[in-house]
């Protein structure tokens, strides 16, 4: 069973200058919330209760002025500095301690999931007691991604970082669920050539002792980018869409601890004080 996670939200977001400018990009706007609340309630979904987010050095600031620690939404927050970017694998170097003797799920900070089957699926990754698992979508552009080819059976013959030459268009989303080796996969990663350790380059260890596995998010799920300031305006008119005509938000962590039964009223009470008078409150209030 999974029950930890790690949320890698630092990068410099220089292809959203001047915004990133002062604002990490995760606590960048969303429709109604920071980007950051989208893979956090993945998480959360997944009935992962105990998460460290990796921020940027001199970031933390920011991020605990508006998610603490956790309390009120039932969950255990831990943060953690990140020196200077190298690579995503690092995310399991500097949480090595965090991890101990854990599995452990990653997702990336600026992934964006929506789906009605997702908690299901999410809940089954979770089940992974051996061996890594990735979750695959179907996408017009293969080559901005990490990619994988699968064969009839579904099993990863393939993956690329970023492919230039067609290899298969399924991308390799941020969003992956490992067990324990990954720690030290990951400290024996070499640089590549940019310099950086590559996920690939860890999913590859996996896969060569058989041990990589695949999920879909199937077409009737989303899998949306928050990587250019055109996508943040995109994947906000698809959020802003959904919940002005259902009236239910995506995305709630408050809502989704209440449901999960990890809060009371009382937190949820917590939380609209916390806000303040603000949309996101009354929607609060109207879920008690
Ligand atoms: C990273 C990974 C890539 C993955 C993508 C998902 O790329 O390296 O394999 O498909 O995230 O968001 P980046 O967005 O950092 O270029």
């Amino acid at each position: 069973m999974i029950k930890k996670g790690i949320i890698l939200a630092g990068g410099m977001g220089t292809r959203m200058s001047p915004l990133t400018k002062a604002v990490n990009k995760q606590l960048l706007p969303i429709y109604d919330k920071p980007l950051i609340f989208y893979p956090l309630s993945i998480l959360m979904l997944a009935k992962i209760k105990d998460i460290l987010i990796i921020v940027n050095k001199g970031q933390l600031d920011q991020y605990k002025k508006i998610i603490p620690n956790g309390k009120n939404l039932g969950i255990n927050i831990t943060y953690k500095e990140q020196p200077s970017p190298k690579g995503l694998p690092d995310a399991f170097i500097l949480g090595e301690k965090f991890i101990g003797k854990s599995n452990v799920a990653l997702i990336l900070g600026d992934n964006f999931f929506y789906g009605q089957n997702l908690t299901e699926k999410l809940l089954n990754c979770t089940k992974l007691t051996s061996g890594a698992k990735v979750l695959l979508h179907k996408v017009t552009k293969p080559e901005l991604y990490g990619v994988a080819k699968v064969d009839a059976k579904n099993k990863i013959k393939d993956i690329k970082e970023k492919p230039k030459k067609f290899l298969s268009d399924l991308a390799i989303t941020g969003l992956y669920f490992f067990d324990n080796k990954v720690v030290k996969y990951a400290k024996n990663l070499k640089p590549s050539k940019r310099g950086e350790i590559e996920i690939v380059d860890l999913l590859n260890k996996y896969k060569k002792t058989n041990n990589l596995y695949a999920d879909f998010i199937g077409r009737g799920g989303a899998w949306l980018d928050t990587g250019s300031i055109e996508d943040f305006y995109k994947t906000s008119a698809f959020v802003s869409a959904i919940e002005n005509r259902q009236g239910l938000k995506i995305a709630c962590l408050e809502e989704i601890a209440f449901l999960n039964k990890w809060v009371s009223k009382k937190e949820i009470n917590n939380s609209v004080k916390f806000y303040g008078r603000c949309e996101y409150s009354n929607y609060l209030k109207r879920l008690l």
